[in-house]
């Protein structure tokens, strides 16, 4: 389905200030009425009474997963506390607030799932919901996530590597680029029934890489957050993780895997090409048009707001996929 409306909603510099930030945040807390995290962790997300106990919604409420922690990564980061990475968000389809996905998507309903991974392929798979969980061993890996409207945060995500699952497809040699696309619910998703709740973004929301960054190590399809099967908010029932770029690259609840030869259109290069690069590699010396990529907000646990300014890395700190944008000029193609 192709829909296009005039966008109505695109980041702004205000978007990015201190203030801002720092506003809707405190917003946020006191709505939420601020409960410790050691409440939060030990209740699970029922703690805020998310998920009411009849059994359409059921299956959207986190339950533990069976994973293997992966110590490469992370270490050494402070975590940002489970209630910030399920309430304060970035998912159109469920609204522009930061505060919207967790709101809208209370009810969203992932099982029935299918994920499909096609096109320029030897093999062509299709994995139902349980099937997400249980065809790659699952393992825990702490990433830096870095949105471009200059915040972070320090996620553990569960799931597997991109890679194995594009081995188990087969790519042809002709394959350059794999193309994924977010699950098209108007009836489900208030942004996409209404285009002044989704921001008038182009729906379903589409993202792309290169075949040589999909299938790098890093790159990772994520079914949990904190060892539980993701919320609705942040992308469930399996979302896309890509640590070394923009977070709208990682894109959410996927429904479909495409291996192409062409460079895929992706949702907000379409929007605003100038803005929003399709490689989208953070990097603090290419600043984005209307602000400074020069810094960034860790979004962690208490103390002053002004204590977590920290300098972006280039990467987001990955240094190990430099070698994939050897012969690139990353201030042309951003
Ligand atoms: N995927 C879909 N389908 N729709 C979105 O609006 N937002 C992106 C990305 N994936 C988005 C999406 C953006 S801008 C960011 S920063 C991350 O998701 C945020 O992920 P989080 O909410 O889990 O922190």
């Amino acid at each position: 389905m192709t829909r296009r409306f005039t966008p109505t909603v695109v980041l702004k510099d205000n978007d990015v200030t201190d203030e801002t930030i720092y506003t809707q945040r405190r917003k946020l807390l006191k709505q939420m009425g601020f409960l410790g995290t050691g409440a939060l962790l030990s209740g699970g997300a029922n703690a805020f009474g998310w998920f009411s106990d009849d059994e359409e919604t059921a299956v959207s409420a986190p339950r533990p997963l069976d994973f293997k922690q992966n110590t490469t990564w992370g270490q050494d980061e402070t975590l940002t506390p489970y209630e910030k990475v399920t309430q304060f968000n970035n998912f159109y389809e469920f609204g522009t607030g930061k505060e919207d996905p967790a709101k809208n998507a209370q009810n969203f309903k992932v099982d029935p799932w299918t994920l499909s991974i096609d096109g320029m392929v030897e093999n062509p798979i299709t994995l139902g919901y349980e099937e997400l969980f249980s065809k790659f061993a699952l393992e825990e890996r702490i990433y830096r996530l870095r949105c471009v409207e200059a915040w972070s945060m320090v996620i553990p995500w569960t799931g597997f590597q991109l890679s194995h699952l594009l081995a188990m497809a087969k790519p042809l040699s002709s394959a350059k680029y794999v193309a994924f696309e977010t699950l098209d619910s108007p009836t489900q998703m208030p942004g996409i029934r209404n285009a002044f709740v989704g921001g008038g973004l182009d729906y379903p929301y589409i993202e792309g890489l290169r075949l040589d960054e999909a299938a790098h190590p890093l790159t990772m399809m994520a079914v949990g957050v904190y060892g539980k099967t993701l919320p609705g908010q942040n992308g469930a029932p399996i979302r896309l993780v890509v640590p070394w770029k923009y977070g709208f690259k990682s894109i959410k609840s996927i429904v479909k895997i495409t291996l192409t030869d062409k460079k895929p259109p992706t949702t907000w290069n379409q929007l605003a090409k100038q803005e929003y690069g399709f490689y989208a590699n953070v990097n603090p010396n290419v600043d984005h048009p209307r602000w400074s990529q020069a810094s960034e907000r860790r979004i962690t646990r208490g103390g002053l707001f002004k204590q977590t300014r920290i300098p972006t890395q280039l990467f987001n700190g990955y240094s190990e996929v430099a070698p994939l944008y050897a012969n690139m000029d990353l201030t042309k193609q951003f």
